[in-house]
């Protein structure tokens, strides 16, 4: 029967007396004695508060009110017959359980801590969010539940706030965002509604396996075309990288040791086994310890500011002559990948050497001014703007056109690391952005506009990053020196000079790489009803779906014609 505060449900039964229920409502069941507080007793929590500015930990009055009622009365008793040992005894003993009791309390959630407020905090903060409930961390926290040897990524069954059904859409935002939180890939939930509450077993796609499988690698390495060299394993195999786009350059923001010049060497090392012509900038000068090994026409290697400032200049020539150039002659030039190690730091050294170069550039041309000899009137007002960092800044706004690739490493890309550049600017300067250990900043800069997805952690060696319309993780495999300089001198030979162009070298073409007016008229179909025109193709080739380019000539797309063809005809059929 339902109790009602006016209604005894009790009868006239024999009661003890007052002094009794007193003390026993005092000490045992520990009530509230007066006025409204909250409803803590000393055998439960709180579970509402009707002070002014509510506490989010009720628990805490139920420890305060049993440590209040018990400190003048039970306590003196116990002290003033403390002289009987074996009371003693059983005091500490009680107490010593207690301790015990409380430090593996204290281990475990020093423990899950870390998981909390990375994975758990956050995701259950955006449930709360997703259905409008008002945030409790404590609750959220039972509510997002996870078992002691959950992983980032792992499965995990989230109980919601509410018993308020949801549309399909917002479900379905809801598991995205949710899952996304506690990095689970592609998240997918199924729902189970009982009359109390509403669940949902939020899943999602595997992450990479642990360790790289060398043999299969390779074979995709030894697969994949200059354009599109492999960057590690994914959960269902090699993923690879795709240089065939506008902004063609590659930046990688990881803290310190996250593997940024592993995953570097990994990728120059497939180019060059293309030809291509590496520039090294490496203030370190062990970073890439492997490519000190390679011959001088596979790459050049500076770590002196004064050479890097020199080969920045170089380079921003090269970008000039390419510019220039005769149409015909574009194709002549070896393709360049410069990689810059540690791009905030070499910066901000290239800044101020530059300071002090300039210094010396107008104090030399002022003193021939003065001894009236020959100078150059430039030189007495240099740009304040390092020219070094001026042509890596042209650099990564030039296109694939030029055929020059930047690589920028930095242990934290800063929106501003080229001066004004905004993370938009960042974003469209570098197309092929890779992530290691990122936080939601770093994910705001580099993936702005897809929905978070929480690093996984664990062992170093996962990248992130986004292709097309997915986030992709993969792992990058740990090639040793022998390894790296073995992958990078095999394959292609080289062909011309590093810088600058020699125009009796023809550079190698990948082979079957075909424009699309030649394919064109091979494509299944095109005696039918359903012809292509070329227009239509080169806009078919901008769709998912089409077979990625192998090369490029010029401005033009190169495709392998047998890839184009079977892609008519799954189109026609
Ligand atoms: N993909 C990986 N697999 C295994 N170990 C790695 C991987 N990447 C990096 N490491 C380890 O981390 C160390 C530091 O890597 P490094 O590439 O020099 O980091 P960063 O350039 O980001 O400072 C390496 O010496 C290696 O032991
Ligand atoms: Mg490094």
């Amino acid at each position: 029967m339902p109790s009602h505060p006016l209604i005894s449900t009790h009868g006239q039964h024999w009661r003890p007396p007052l002094v009794v229920r007193a003390l026993y409502r005092y000490l045992v069941t520990g009530r509230p004695l007066f006025g409204p507080g909250d409803n803590a007793t000393l055998l439960h929590h709180a579970t509402v508060d009707y002070r002014r500015g509510p506490r989010l930990r009720l628990q805490r009055r139920r420890w305060e009110r049993l440590a209040r009622r018990h400190a003048a009365l039970t306590v003196p008793p116990i002290v003033a017959i403390a002289g009987q040992w074996p009371l003693v005894a059983y005091e500490s003993a009680l107490v010593g359980a207690a301790g015990t009791y409380a430090v593996i309390r204290a281990r475990r959630a020093l423990a899950d801590r870390g998981v909390n407020r990375r994975y758990i905090d956050p995701a259950a903060r955006t449930l709360y969010a997703a259905v409008g409930a008002r945030y409790d961390k404590r609750r959220a926290r039972q509510d997002v539940a996870v078992p002691d040897d959950w992983a980032p990524g792992d499965p995990v069954v989230v109980t919601l706030p509410t018993d308020m059904p949801l549309t399909a859409a917002k479900e379905k935002a809801l598991v995205r965002a949710v899952g996304g939180r506690l990095a689970i890939q592609n998240a997918k939930g199924s729902w189970k509604r009982d009359e109390v509450r509403i669940r949902v077993d939020i899943h999602g796609t595997a992450l990479p396996p642990a360790e790289v499988d060398m043999a299969r690698l390779m074979e995709a390495v030894a697969a994949a075309p200059l354009t599109q060299p492999v960057a590690g394993v994914g959960p269902d195999g090699p993923v690879s990288l795709d240089y065939v786009q506008d902004s063609p350059h590659v930046a990688l923001s990881g803290p310190a040791g996250t593997g940024k010049s592993t995953l570097l060497r990994f990728l120059m090392a497939q180019r060059m086994s293309h030809g291509v012509g590496t520039i090294f900038l490496d203030a370190k000068r062990w970073s890439h310890r492997w490519a000190h090994e390679l011959p001088s026409d596979r790459c050049q290697y500076w770590y002196r500011i004064a050479d890097i400032h020199n080969s920045l200049v170089a380079i921003g020539e090269e970008l000039g002559r390419r510019i220039e150039c005769d149409p015909s002659e574009l194709g002549t030039f070896r393709t360049l990948d410069v990689v810059v190690e540690e791009a905030n730091t070499l910066i901000k050294m290239l800044g101020t050497y530059w300071r002090g170069e300039r210094r010396r550039i107008i104090n030399e041309a002022k003193a021939l001014k003065e001894q009236d000899m020959d100078y150059d009137e430039a030189d007495l007002d240099p740009p304040a703007l390092s020219p070094a960092v001026a042509a890596m800044q042209f650099g990564v706004n030039m296109g694939r056109e030029l055929q020059m690739h930047f690589h920028v490493a930095a242990q934290r890309l800063e929106a501003n690391i080229f001066g004004s550049n905004s993370g938009a600017a960042v974003r469209q300067s570098f197309q092929i952005r890779l992530m290691a250990q990122w936080d939601m900043a770093l994910w705001k800069m580099l993936a702005s506009g897809h929905e978070y997805v929480a690093w996984p952690g664990g062992k170093r060696g996962l990248w992130g990053f986004v292709q097309g319309t997915e986030f992709v993780i993969v792992r990058v495999p740990h090639l040793d020196i022998a390894q790296s300089v073995q992958l990078a001198t095999s394959g292609q030979d080289t062909y011309g000079p590093i810088l600058g162009q020699d125009t009796r070298v023809a550079k190698p073409s990948i082979e079957g790489g075909l424009p699309l007016s030649s394919i064109l008229d091979t494509l299944p179909g095109q005696d039918g009803p359903r012809a292509l025109s070329l227009d239509g193709l080169r806009t078919a080739a901008k769709r998912p779906g089409f077979p990625a380019p192998v090369d490029t000539a010029g401005r033009a797309y190169l495709y392998l014609a047998s890839e184009v063809q079977a892609w008519r005809e799954r189109t026609l059929s």
